[in-house]
């Protein structure tokens, strides 16, 4: 199949990939030339305060290409429906795409079976279901977890309430001045026997590419299953999740240009066959009486209610859209983009302050700095009067900010459709604050 900027095009494309899983995906391998991809994307066409957009927040939220969209619009327009109910035309089409999707979804990160893949509405519910599932029935009083001090709070929080609630223990492995976990600190963390290891497979607030395949062996060896938070993995990094090995991988689809509202869980199937339920009520049983029910087969026993049926159709369809590009190039590219930035604003913005692993073999594409004397959000405040998006603030990483003894940093961030351009507005940007605060 040709590759199509016409989006009528893309949109028939689209749907027939929507709804089988065997058709060819609506965009075929194709060049990851930033400059060409943006015109799939139309919100980088907006204006702000009378400047192109120059959107540098992708670890937040990605944007999303006009295949995503309409693969959306398609769905409410064409053939909404609930699924797995539905013994009409409609019903049957939605079924197919949402299964679909997930069939998707699962040969993206290498699954072995498509039936482990729970949707969730991002990799925080995610991280939470296995909190609550596999967590409270397998953390008791005196076991311990280990996380690591660079966690977003996703893969934080969750834990506590459980040791909370379970007079468990929780440990950390700790970073170096520049972001790399220690992992002579880890080797002994799990002497403790831990019974869980979580940790981020790349950082959202400092980019560090954690050496996750590593650390699952380590951890393995010690007894420990492994929960890897992928919400900053997978949108930019090949991910093989029977590689890495791991136990359970999380992540969000809007990162990843899919829609908000959508993510999903990956675990083993032995291991999502014997938790328990998380959320109860519909979709998740077989049978119902008045005083127990027996519960449906996995993945559906953890997609209690009407699922968000459009949102996973278009997290299919930003799969499909990656895959054309292929992961080692949208690596490649923003590897590309971090060797740049490293060396254009250190450069060309007297005083910045960087932060995070200089080598960029251990960086994605996450950019987080300081100008001294200027707080986070007045940068982020000026830059907005040039149409520049940045994130200012504690990016859900407050212990990590608190460990680099920083009150908050300001983050640029990238994604597909970024460009050396969006650097260099960034510089210009940059000195336009210094002048502005007279720094
Ligand atoms: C590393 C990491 N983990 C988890 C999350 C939580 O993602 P979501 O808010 O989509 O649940 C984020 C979001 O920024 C993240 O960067």
């Amino acid at each position: 199949m040709t590759v199509t900027t016409n989006r009528a095009e893309a949109a028939g494309a689209a749907r027939a990939s929507a709804t089988d899983v065997s058709a060819a995906p609506a965009y075929a391998a194709r060049a990851l030339d930033p400059r060409v991809l943006r015109a799939d994307f139309p919100i980088l066409r907006r204006e702000i305060n009378g400047h192109p957009l120059v959107y540098l927040d992708s670890a937040s939220t990605s944007q999303k290409p006009d295949v995503v969209i309409d693969a959306v619009a398609d769905y409410y327009r064409e053939y909404n429906a609930n699924v797995h109910r539905g013994i009409y035309t409609i019903g049957e089409e939605a079924t197919a795409a949402y299964e679909a999707a997930r069939a998707k979804v699962a040969a993206f990160i290498n699954a072995p079976d498509h039936h482990e893949i729970v949707f969730t509405r991002n990799a925080t519910e995610a991280i939470n279901l296995v909190s609550y599932s596999w967590g409270r029935s397998n953390i008791g009083r005196g076991d311990t977890i280990v996380l690591t001090e660079m966690e977003h709070h996703a893969n934080l929080v969750p834990w506590q309430l459980l040791v909370q609630e379970k007079d468990g223990d929780l440990e950390f492995i700790p970073i170096t001045d520049d972001g790399i976990l220690r992992l002579d600190v880890f080797e002994v963390l799990l002497g403790l026997k831990p019974k869980l290891v979580a940790f981020t497979q790349v950082s959202n607030t400092l980019g560090t590419i954690n050496p996750v395949r590593q650390m699952v062996e380590m951890a393995h060896a010690a007894g420990a299953l492994v929960l890897i938070d992928g919400a900053q993995g997978v949108p930019h990094l090949p991910v093989d999740v029977q590689e890495l090995g791991c136990d359970f991988y999380a992540f969000s689809g809007h990162k990843m240009l899919g829609p908000m509202g959508s993510g999903a869980l990956w675990a083993r199937r032995e291991l999502l066959e014997s938790m328990p339920p998380f959320l109860a009520g519909g979709e998740m049983i077989r049978e119902v009486h008045l005083r127990r029910s027996d519960f449906n087969d996995i993945p559906w026993k953890f997609e209690a209610g009407t699922p968000a049926v459009g949102d996973a159709i278009g997290l299919g369809m930003a799969v499909d859209y990656l895959t054309g590009l292929g992961m080692d190039a949208v690596r490649a590219h923003e590897r590309e983009l971090v060797v740049y930035a490293l060396e254009t604003l250190p450069r060309d913005v007297p005083g910045i302050e960087l932060y995070g692993p200089l080598d960029p073999d251990l960086r994605g594409g996450v950019i987080p700095f300081n100008l001294p004397g200027i707080h986070p959000h007045d940068i982020a405040q000026v830059l907005d009067r040039f149409g520049i998006a940045v994130r200012a603030g504690h990016h859900c990483t407050m212990p990590l900010h608190e460990r680099l003894d920083l009150a908050a940093t300001a983050r640029a961030s990238f994604s597909v459709y970024s460009t050396t351009d969006d650097v260099d507005a960034l510089v210009r940007g940059l000195v336009e604050v210094q002048r502005v605060f007279g720094a």
